[in-house]
């Protein structure tokens, strides 16, 4: 069986699980090659009898270059395939969007999986909810669920039936992933606040701080190729998809973003609805808290306690 491992990371944690998924691959006794998605092509795919994809969640789905990698799949009919995905406090729409895609490129989905991780969103609370995931348990996961995908897909390839589980759709998928009754009645309140806050955001670049054009950090690393050139000075188009790459991670901290502005709508965010969701998650064991209630640190939001860059892209 020739499989692949195909992963988009910013912070390294969708790495860690993705390399983790292979060794369980390998420990079944087959081969497994992994790659960034920066550097998969879609049409290579067609020599894989088994086809892992994985991202994280951002703004509550996956980010574009994703979305268009999954249009792009090619000669994968009837292959088998899993998605998989980590996050910070809430899993919602992702398998939603990500699993009726790759089943529509003809992909046999055979299973999926997230993970609560660690979360470095400027305006998130240090420490925050999920932190101090992915932790040994968490990897010792990722090995096992490789080595029940190797097994189910031999068993398929096989001729056994009956071995694919049903994917959760409507009122069953939010149960698990995104349940409804927890949605604070001034849920469409606070998004609006937040979408206010997004759509009115102004990237602005220092021009004594940037190094461009010896620097072109941030755009060969944005996910949707939304930084162009203008002036002898990066400059952002309006296809941004909001992951704060480039401010997060620029060398020389060139970019600036109002972060108070954004702080006051995300509390509420994550005071109202995100924490509630963590909460029925623990309850229901899909989620193991490693970071005291206590602890969370309201006070020192990710972009007060580091300087960009915050942290390196893996
Ligand atoms: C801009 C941004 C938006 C995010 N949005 C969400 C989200 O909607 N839901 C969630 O649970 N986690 C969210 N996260 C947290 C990431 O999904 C989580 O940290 C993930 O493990 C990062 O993966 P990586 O280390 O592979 O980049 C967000 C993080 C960033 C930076
Ligand atoms: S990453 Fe920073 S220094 Fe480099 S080109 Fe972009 S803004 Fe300028
Ligand atoms: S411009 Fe910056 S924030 Fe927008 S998508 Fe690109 S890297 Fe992300």
């Amino acid at each position: 069986m020739k499989s692949v491992l195909i992963y988009y990371t910013m912070t390294g944690n969708t790495k860690t699980i993705a390399e983790a998924i292979r060794r369980g691959i390998i420990e079944s006794g087959e081969q497994s090659d992994i790659i960034r998605l920066q550097e998969a092509y879609t049409k290579d795919l067609a020599e894989y009898d088994l086809i892992g994809l994985g991202s994280p969640i951002i703004n509550q789905k996956e980010l574009p270059n994703v979305t268009n990698f999954i249009e792009g799949m090619e000669g994968v009919d009837g292959k088998h395939a899993f998605a998989f995905n980590t996050h910070g406090a809430s899993p919602c729409r992702y398998f939603a969007r990500v699993v009726p895609a790759m089943e529509q490129r003809g992909l046999m989905i055979i299973g999926w999986k997230d993970w609560f991780c660690s979360a470095y969103y400027p305006v998130i609370p240090k420490p925050y909810i999920t932190d101090r995931h992915p932790d040994e348990t968490d990897i010792k996961e990722a090995e096992n669920f490789g080595k029940e995908m190797v097994e189910r897909s031999r068993r398929i390839y096989a001729g056994e039936t009956g071995l694919i589980p049903e994917f959760p759709k409507g009122k069953e998928y939010d149960e698990r992933y995104n349940p409804p009754e927890l949605w604070p009645r001034r849920l469409p309140e606070i998004f609006a606040e937040y979408g206010k806050v997004m759509a009115e955001a102004e990237f602005i670049i220092d021009k004594e701080k940037c190094n461009y054009p010896k620097c072109t950090h941030c755009m060969d690393n944005c996910p949707v190729h939304n930084i162009g050139v203008l002036d002898n000075f990066p400059v952002f188009h309006r296809s941004c998809a909001m992951c704060f790459l480039c401010e997060q991670t620029c060398p020389n901290g060139a970019i600036e973003i109002d972060w108070e502005a954004f702080q006051k709508p995300h509390d509420k965010l994550v005071e109202n609805w995100l924490s509630k969701i963590v909460d029925y998650l623990e309850a229901k064991g899909y989620f193991r808290r490693l970071v005291r209630r206590e602890e969370i640190g309201w006070d020192t939001p990710f972009w007060k306690t580091k300087k960009p860059p915050r942290f390196k892209i893996q």
